[in-house]
C-alpha cells in the first residue's frame, strides 16, 4: 500500500489510497460484508487477478452503459442486493469507471436509507476526476444526469495499472476532463491554458498516438492545487517522460507503461 490522500467532505473526511498492488491482493477490498457492483468488462479482462471477488455470491457484474445508468436498471441491481440480504451495516464497493460508480453510489444514498461504499475507479477519468466530488447522477429514461445525490465514498483505491487495457476513446474522455479540470480553474487560469491549447490539441491528436502507448498525464505547473489536481499529480512517477508544451503544461509518463 502506498501514499493516501485525506479528503474533507460535508459528512466528514475519506480517504484515497494509491495502491499499485491491489491487484495482487483484492480480498483486501472485503470489509465486513461486502457487495461488489463490477463493471463487466473490469470482469472479463482482470477474471484471474479478480477471481476471489468475482466468485463471491454477493458480487453483482454491470455492463457500462448509458441505458445501465438508467433509474429503470438500477431497479433489477436493488433486487439482486435485497436478494443477496444486503443490511444497513453492509459495504457497497464499485469498482469500474464513471458509470459503475454513478450506480453504486446512488444505491448507497438511498437503498436502506444509505450504506456505505467504497470506490476502485479503474478509468482515467474516474481516477483522475469523477472520483473526487461526492456527486451521483443517474439518468431517467434518455434524460441524462437528472436523478442525484451528494454522498462520498468511504475510500477510494487507485491503482494506475486499471488504466493499460482502456481503449483509445476513453484515454481521450479521462484528458478532456483533466483539462477541464484545470480550465474552470478561474479566469487567468483558463487564459493560461487557452495559450497553449493548439499545441496541446496537436500533441493528443498527433505525437501522441497511438494512444494504446498513451499512459501520458498532463500536469499543469503554477495552477492552483485542489484534491482533483493532486491526484491527477500524483499518478505521475516517470519523470524522464515529461515533455513540456508552451510554459505551462507538462505531458508525462505514468507507473502503468515504464518500459
Ligand atoms: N459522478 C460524477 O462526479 C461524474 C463525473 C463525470 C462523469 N460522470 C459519469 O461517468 C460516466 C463516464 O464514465 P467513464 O468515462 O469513467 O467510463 P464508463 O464507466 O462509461 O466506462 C467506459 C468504458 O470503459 C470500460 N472500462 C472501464 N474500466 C476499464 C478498464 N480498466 N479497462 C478497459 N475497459 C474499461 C467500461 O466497461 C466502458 O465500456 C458518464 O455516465 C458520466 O455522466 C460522473
Amino acid at each position: 500500500m502506498s501514499e493516501k490522500l485525506v479528503i474533507q467532505s460535508h459528512r466528514g473526511p475519506y480517504t484515497v489510497a494509491f495502491d499499485d498492488t491491489l491487484l495482487s491482493d483484492p480480498a483486501r477490498l472485503f470489509e465486513g460484508e461486502s457487495h461488489f457492483l463490477i463493471d463487466a468488462n473490469v470482469a472479463r479482462l482482470y477474471a484471474s487477478d479478480l477471481h476471489v471477488i468475482l466468485d463471491h455470491p454477493n458480487t453483482i457484474t454491470i455492463e457500462a452503459t448509458e441505458e445501465n445508468k438508467a433509474i429503470e436498471k438500477t431497479i433489477p441491481v436493488i433486487e439482486r442486493l435485497i436478494l443477496n440480504r444486503v443490511r444497513r451495516d453492509h459495504t457497497l464497493v464499485a469498482m469500474g469507471g464513471g458509470i459503475i460508480q454513478d450506480i453504486t453510489c446512488f444505491i448507497a444514498s438511498t437503498l436502506l436509507r444509505g450504506l456505505p461504499w467504497r470506490f476502485v475507479p479503474t478509468t482515467l477519468l474516474a481516477q483522475a476526476d469523477s472520483c473526487i466530488g461526492s456527486k451521483s447522477s443517474i439518468n431517467l429514461g434518455s434524460t441524462k444526469n437528472i436523478l442525484g445525490t451528494f454522498n462520498p465514498p468511504r475510500d477510494i483505491f487507485i491503482h494506475a495499472g486499471f488504466l493499460e487495457t482502456l481503449e483509445e476513446k476513453d484515454i481521450q474522455s479521462g484528458v478532456g476532463e483533466i483539462i477541464k479540470v484545470h480550465a474552470i480553474d478561474g479566469i487567468d487560469a483558463f487564459d493560461r491554458l487557452a495559450a497553449d491549447f493548439d499545441r496541446l490539441f496537436d500533441f493528443v491528436q498527433t505525437e501522441s498516438a497511438p494512444f494504446e502507448q498513451f499512459h501520458y498525464f498532463m500536469v499543469f505547473r503554477n495552477f492552483r492545487r485542489n484534491a482533483n489536481k493532486t491526484v491527477i499529480d500524483k499518478l505521475i512517477v516517470e519523470e524522464t517522460h515529461i515533455k513540456q508544451i508552451g510554459d505551462e503544461i507538462l505531458i508525462c509518463k505514468t507507473s502503468s507503461n515504464l518500459e
